[in-house]
């Protein structure tokens, strides 16, 4: 019979947690030795302090009277270049290839409530086309766009690794099996928040989840991805999150002002709406930037206004970044790594009498590490203002959710689709839906070139390219 090695069950002893072996003698063998290997994995000592953290509160040490906008160019902004520059230069860079997309996608999309991973959730308003198909198909357009080849990186976790690539798989890799590349994120265990106690989510497992979107550093580090850049010549990585479909992927303007301002990250920005709009607050503290979260400002200083009746601090966070790989590789080898953060939510957990519980309140810690923390580290950022409505549609919540649903988001496609046909001079009736697959056009300026655009446009309306044609869906 398979014993715990005296090692391990010295740990479990040491920091309090014999408790994991309590169905022991229920397992079978290969049950054990999965659960042996789960424990091994788990660094005892930094669940105890991080818990012992939570449990005493983390003074905050931030200095709020420094708190300042970050440097920025805003929509309304004299810039020292043009978009037009900016434009054309980002271009350069991915004709060059020196440009790569990295998109995490290891999160467990809970409050969605899609039972599979985000990525493959439905989200085209009349193409059904999934956010992973939004995501390939911008970058197939600007690959078409710059004859080059831009890699893509995606970041899963163990909790939706396998699904995802057998779903790329089936989809032949939307042709792209020479250029997409997998990394998997760690896990951390949950702790009960009263006691610090790992969780079981069943007799020989832990509860594990992604360690957040800020893993993807340890993973980049640990699979090799930045030394495939180096290889490949890419310098400049575009990133993104999987649930925003209308994320500016591989944005030419955006690509081209990170590179003129000779910046080691640049943030896409949207300015908020008002003090309490639910965003991370991108602000400089000491010419340094960094998001705070909304929560975490005082509300007295996220209402203040400049002389011009301006929120202050104005910059929200969308998670759309771009950042030189140099500045990664120093980041990953740099000692320290990203703090964790707490979640306080609900874990199921096996209880003693080894059933499992659902708890109607916050029971547990979940442990995350953000990426947006390796942001004090650089000492050049540039954040660049887009339009809410052209950059920004998550996908968060269950239809029953007022904001960021996938109802929600359908219609913010269809908008930007319409004012883009609108402004490239196509009538488009009211209440007629439009969407546009990237190979028919990639962005505004591309979709202005097109010599085929209908004039009119008055019933649903699909855009795409031969083998495939334009249909409306009344041809249906
Ligand atoms: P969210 O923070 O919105 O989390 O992730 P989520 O897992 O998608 O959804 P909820 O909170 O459980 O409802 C923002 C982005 O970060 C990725 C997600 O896949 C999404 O693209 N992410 C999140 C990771 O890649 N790893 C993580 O550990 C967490």
């Amino acid at each position: 019979m398979f014993a715990p090695p005296p090692q391990l069950t010295d740990q479990l002893s040491r920091y309090g947690q014999q408790h994991v072996l309590q169905y022991w003698d229920d397992l079978d063998d290969d049950q054990r030795k999965n659960l042996v290997a789960q424990l091994e994995n788990v660094d005892f000592e930094l669940i105890q302090s991080l818990w012992e953290q939570f449990r005493g509160g983390v003074p905050d040490v931030r200095d709020f009277s420094k708190l300042a906008a970050p440097n920025s160019i805003r929509l309304a902004d004299e810039i020292p270049f043009s978009y037009e520059k900016a434009y054309d230069h980002g271009e350069q860079l991915v004709r060059q290839g020196r440009v790569g997309v990295v998109i995490v996608a290891g999160g467990q999309g809970s409050r969605l409530g899609f039972n599979h991973p985000k990525g493959l959730y439905p989200i085209g308003p009349l193409s059904e086309r999934t956010l992973f198909q939004f995501i390939v198909d911008k970058i197939a357009g600007y690959e078409k766009k710059c004859s080059t080849h831009i890699p893509l990186f995606i970041m899963t976790s163990p909790a939706v690794h396998d699904e995802t690539v057998a779903y790329f798989q089936q989809q032949h890799f939307f042709g792209r099996q020479d250029r997409i590349t997998f990394f998997c994120q760690s896990t951390m265990p949950a702790v009960d928040a009263e006691s610090g106690r790992l969780l079981l989510q069943a007799r020989n497992q832990l509860f594990l989840s992604p360690n957040g979107h800020g893993g993807m550093l340890e993973a980049m580090q640990s699979q090799g991805i930045l030394s495939t850049c180096a290889q490949q010549g890419v310098d400049t990585l575009f990133y993104g999150q999987v649930d925003n479909p209308l994320s500016p992927t591989c944005s030419l303007a955006l690509l081209g002002y990170h590179a003129l301002s000779k910046a080691q990250v640049t943030l896409q920005t949207i300015a908020k709406q008002s003090p309490s709009d639910k965003t991370g607050n991108i602000v400089s503290i000491d010419g340094r930037t960094q998001i705070i979260e909304y929560s975490e400002i005082p509300e007295a200083l996220s209402s203040e206004v400049t002389q011009e009746g301006q929120l202050k601090l104005w910059a929200a966070n969308i998670a759309v970044h771009v950042f030189q790989t140099d500045f990664l590789r120093a980041v990953t080898q740099s000692s320290d790594g990203l703090p964790y953060h707490f979640a306080h939510k609900k874990v199921a957990y096996l209880d003693t009498s080894g059933t499992l519980k659902q708890p109607s309140n916050p029971n547990a810690i979940k442990l995350e590490k953000f990426i947006f923390d390796l942001l004090p580290l650089a000492e050049r950022t540039l954040t660049v203002e887009a339009l809410r409505e052209d950059v920004f549609a998550p996908v968060k919540n269950a239809p029953t959710e007022s904001f960021s649903t996938a109802s929600t988001s359908r219609e913010a496609i269809c908008q930007l689709h319409r004012r883009w046909l609108q402004e490239a001079g196509c009538q488009v009736s009211d209440g007629v839906q439009v969407e546009i697959h990237p190979q028919y056009a990639v962005n505004l300026p591309q979709l202005m070139q097109r010599s085929d655009l209908p004039e009119k446009i008055d019933r649903d309306t699909y855009l795409q390219i031969p083998p495939f044609h334009s249909f409306s869906s009344s041809e249906n």
